[in-house]
């Protein structure tokens, strides 16, 4: 019977969540390698269609001729393979239409496979697996409609038993996918729109009476001493399930050790009907004696095996479920992870893929969950939506706290449909679907409703729900949050606001709501678009010394720059607008901690220094480690030490660490010498996400400090002409502007002004030829015993210039000197507000290695607290700049200021031959103020008088 789609309208109606689809479960079936798996991934017929009213009735028909079609790679978004295009927005909706309406003309893409359904299937029960469909599909086999789905990042199944024929290889599976429904409109999350099948598809085969779900959910005794399990094991037939079947299920250690229980667990499954049956489920609850405790630092995963008995005695369904055994708690302010509040050191992570879309591959997951770790984060939000399932695996396994969000953002119409009627059923099904996928896994510490949809009576509906459901976890919603007030408890057991300035969280620690027990995790902060994430340690600084402060989740894993070829086959990475998608938020999408390919940025070094398992100070005279970690010693790390004199190493040993428990500290046996000690932390054996040796950090502490190499006595110049080292192809002149980095352009003023704009006004950006007026710029030069020249200048900005970008100095040296020394903090680039991920020492790099690829050009490649820097050629000449008053702020590039701020992609930019070397004696902090607060007030550079002296000396 030919399937009207065109009439369901199903993707315009929000009250439609789905047809026939079975309830969400966990996934424990059988998988590859199983008789009962079949996967069907690979290439699929395909088609993309103007309209879905453009779909023919008999598209999922056997009979139906799709010999013309062309054929995609499923999983895959269409967007990112020549179909449609990829869009961008970030409030905004892509299109006008109000909500429930899409406009006309959606994208909608006709897939079509054959698939084999075994012989040895029938007489069981056929269920279709659909990872995900952006944003709403209806599913034909052999031409029948097998139901319909919505959500984008939740799988879907369907009985597809009556529809296919067992034993033949040519059952023809359709899907529909519909690009715009009223689903998007709950899907307005900040990253692009795409279209497609994005998840795994595959048919499995169940026996009739079937394990229908199970939930385990490991937790704690109230001592903390023994794990507990909560077992329900739901099992389903066609007609109920008679009597005599039962349950099996057995708990051995993650090596296969049987393991001892307080209970039994498995038993009979309830055959009875009617009034008073409490369905065909079996539940245990077992004390397990002594179980090693689940935690990000100790992620220790036990094994649950279950399956299903007939009355026979016969195995017919099997289930595995990996538990591990924590308890989540709030209280008193805190969040306790086994008893302990957990400092919440997270990043929000979307699926992302440069090249993909949002389609991963078990390789992509696995990197970033590796990375993640490697970068000392502790904790993933999935924002804004269930990530890949394989995710959670991951997290389980490596140790990462998740907080786990439902797939809900209606930013766009943020006060209107969280308490809209049509769309209950859509907001209670979000959050419920996603905790019936993920409730087993150790790592989900809490469940998010969503981001940035307002709070409503949907809202109430969606907490209800899961509270009923798994009471084990709090519930986390920023949506109801405001700071200062107990609103929002109902539907949120954290305080969880986003881009809090610091002064306000400390406000908030310090003027308790009297009565209010949550603790403060910041759900984003740090917003990390471009050249970024400044005043990170004062953030942490605020949290570790204020009870109640317990974290937050950086904002962002992913620069979602998806890679793009143009017409002259240069690749780029790529944003709003540069697929010709309009409207758009243009770069809003580069905003994370590592660039589209994974590669970290600079500020991760910051991050993981702060995050560090240990602290090192000098104590007296001693340098005491401090182990700051919830649950481990210190027995997994190493530490070794480099004494430094002028910045090199004059001595290197590996120092003892002693076993210090958590919280604990000890004295090393190691004392103070040259200049400074520069100790690294390292991994003492493997761990499951890095190898042994593998780099944590540093702890660069200051020794008795004698610097040696006396500055040069200045003279007076001969003749008056000041003779500059031949290297030097344009002397120093005025500086004050940079290329602004994204937080520069801060929405702020009554006139809408961001500072770039009033850089640019003062005509900052001409200042090396062109003095603004009220500034004054006095240079004096001396010659130096031997040779060279010191510089001395003084810059007096006067009151009405409130923020500058830089006062320094910017001097351009000759072609050819490419090689790179310095002393000072390297290697990575610092500022003054995002400084600590880099030891000072000498290091060596080129000029053209100093570019940091940010995706849309800015300035970087800063180095702060540097005491002399040398620019030599191959044969070893060329010229040093000694800043021996004090240490200066200092870049060299291939770049002047103007070509980054004039390029919009990285590939834009043409390496000049010579050298712009930027000499700062002040430089601007970075913050966050692309999405938050800016730099704190200390980082600014105002007016007043600046000085500072330099030699520029020609070497060899
Ligand atoms: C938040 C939002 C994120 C992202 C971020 C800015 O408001 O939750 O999804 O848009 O701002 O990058
Ligand atoms: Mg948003």
């Amino acid at each position: 019977m030919p399937v009207d789609l065109a009439g369901l309208r199903f993707w315009a109606s929000p009250e439609l969540t789905s047809l026939h689809r079975l309830s969400m479960r966990s996934p424990t079936g059988p998988r590859d390698g199983s008789p009962w798996f079949r996967r069907l991934d690979g290439l699929w017929r395909f088609r993309l269609l103007d309209r879905p009213q453009d779909v023919v009735p008999e598209v999922g028909d056997a009979a139906f001729d799709d010999g013309t079609w062309d054929e995609v790679e499923v999983p895959s978004c269409w967007t990112m393979q020549g179909y449609d295009r990829p869009h961008y927005t970030n409030v905004q909706m892509p299109f006008p239409d109000a909500p429930p309406s899409v406009p006309d003309a959606n994208p909608t893409g006709c897939y079509r496979t054959r698939f084999e359904v075994p012989p040895s299937w029938s007489g069981r029960r056929v269920v279709l697996h659909l990872g995900a469909a952006e944003s709403a599909v209806a599913v034909l086999v052999n031409g029948a409609l097998a139901g319909i789905s919505k959500d984008s990042h939740l799988a879907a199944e369907f009985d597809i038993t009556p529809f296919v024929e067992f034993g033949a290889s040519d059952n023809v599976l359709a899907c529909v996918v519909v690009k715009w429904s009223d689903g998007s409109h709950l899907e307005d999350q900040d990253h692009w729109w795409h279209g497609g099948l994005t998840r795994e598809v595959f048919v499995r085969s169940e026996p009739p009476v079937h394990l229908a779900d199970v939930k385990a959910i490991g937790g704690r005794s109230v001592d903390l001493v023994d794990g507990t399990l909560e077992l329900r094991v739901t099992v389903d037939g066609p007609d109920g399930v008679p009597e005599g079947w039962r349950v099996d299920a057995e708990l051995r250690t993650s090596g296969g050790a049987p393991v001892d229980l307080l209970g039994a667990l498995g038993g009979p499954v309830p055959s009875a009907r009617g009034f008073g049956f409490t369905g065909h489920v079996v539940r245990n609850r077992v004390v397990v004696p002594g179980a090693p405790a689940w935690s990000s630092e100790t992620p220790t995963l036990h094994h649950l095996a279950v399956s299903l008995v007939d009355p026979a005695g016969d195995i017919v369904d099997e289930a595995t479920v990996r538990v591990g055994f924590r308890r989540v708690e709030i209280g008193g302010r805190e969040l306790r992870i086994n008893g302990r509040p957990v400092l919440v050191r997270g990043v929000n992570r979307h699926d992302f893929h440069p090249d993909n879309g949002r389609v991963l591959t078990a390789d992509d997951l696995r990197a970033d969950v590796v990375a993640i770790k490697q970068w000392g984060f502790n904790a993933v939000r999935t924002s804004h939506y269930p990530n890949d399932p394989r995710f959670l695996d991951l997290c389980d396994e490596h140790g990462l706290y998740v907080i786990d969000e439902a797939n809900l953002e209606t930013h766009a119409s943020m006060f209107t449909l969280c308490h809209d009627p049509n769309y209950l059923s859509a907001w209670v099904e979000r959050g419920a679907r996603m905790v019936l996928r993920d409730k087993n896994h150790a790592s989900v510490i809490a469940w998010s409703l969503g981001n940035e949809s307002g709070h409503g009576a949907n809202h109430e509906a969606m907490a209800a729900w899961i509270r009923r459901y798994d009471p084990s976890r709090p519930l986390h919603y920023e949506g109801a949050v405001m700071l200062g007030l107990d609103l929002g408890s109902s539907v949120t057991d954290v305080v969880c606001p986003m881009y809090p300035p610091i002064e306000r969280i400390v406000a908030w620690a310090e003027h308790p709501v009297a009565g209010d027990e949550r603790p403060l995790i910041m759900c984003e902060y740090s917003h990390a678009m471009g050249n970024s994430n400044g005043c990170l340690a004062e953030y942490w600084a605020a949290v570790e010394s204020h009870h109640g402060l317990q974290g937050g989740f950086i904002w962002e894993w992913w620069d979602h720059g998806l890679r793009q070829t143009l017409g002259d086959g240069t690749a780029r990475f790529s944003y709003g607008g540069d697929w010709g998608d309009v409207p758009n938020d243009f770069n809003f999408c580069l905003d994370g901690v590592v660039w589209p390919d994974r590669r970290p940025k600079p500020a991760l070094w910051e991050h993981r220094q702060l995050a560090l398992p240990v602290r090192l100070r000098l104590v007296d005279g001693a340098v005491r480690v401090e182990n700051r970690q919830d649950f481990r010693g210190l027995s997994w790390l190493r530490l070794t030490c480099d004494v430094l004199v002028e910045g090199a190493v004059v001595e290197s040993v590996e120092v003892q660490l002693p076993d210090v428990e958590p919280g604990g500290s000890a004295d090393l046996d190691v004392s103070p010498r040259g200049e400074s000690l520069l100790f690294r932390v390292l991994l003492a054996g493997d761990e499951s996400w890095a190898p042994a040796g593998f780099e944590l950090g540093f702890a660069q502490l200051d020794a008795a400090f004698e610097r040696e190499g006396v500055a040069r006595r200045p003279v007076a110049l001969e003749s008056g002409v000041v003779g500059w080292p031949a290297a030097v192809v344009e002397p120093p002149a005025l500086a004050l502007w940079r290329a602004p980095i994204d937080n520069d352009w801060i929405r702020a003023g009554a006139a809408g002004e961001t500072p770039a704009d009033r850089w640019r006004k003062w005509g900052l950006d001409r200042a090396s030829t062109k003095c603004p007026p009220g500034i004054e710029h006095r240079q004096t030069f001396h010659a130096l015993d031997g040779d060279g020249i010191l510089v001395e200048e003084e810059v007096v900005v006067g009151d009405e210039y409130g923020d500058l970008a830089r006062v320094g100095s910017v001097l351009v040296i000759g072609a050819g000197l490419e090689h790179l020394e310095w002393f000072g903090r390297g290697p990575v680039e610092t500022y003054p507000d995002r400084k600590l991920g880099a030891p000072v020492r000498r290091w060596t790099s080129t000029v053209t290695d100093e570019y940091v690829p940010y995706v849309k050009p800015q300035e970087h490649g800063g180095h702060e607290d540097v005491r002399w820097v040398r620019l030599l050629d191959e044969g070893g000449r060329g010229v040093e700049l000694r800043f021996d008053d004090r240490p200066l702020h200092v870049s060299v590039s291939h770049f002047a200021a103007r070509d980054l701020a004039e390029a919009r992609h990285d590939v834009e930019l043409v390496a000049r031959s010579e050298v712009i070397v930027h000499v700062d004696a002040a430089h601007r902090g970075l913050g966050t103020a692309s999405c938050g607060p800016d730099t704190l007030h200390q980082y600014l550079v105002g007016p007043g008088t600046y000085r500072w002296r330099w030699s520029v000396i020609p070497v060899g």
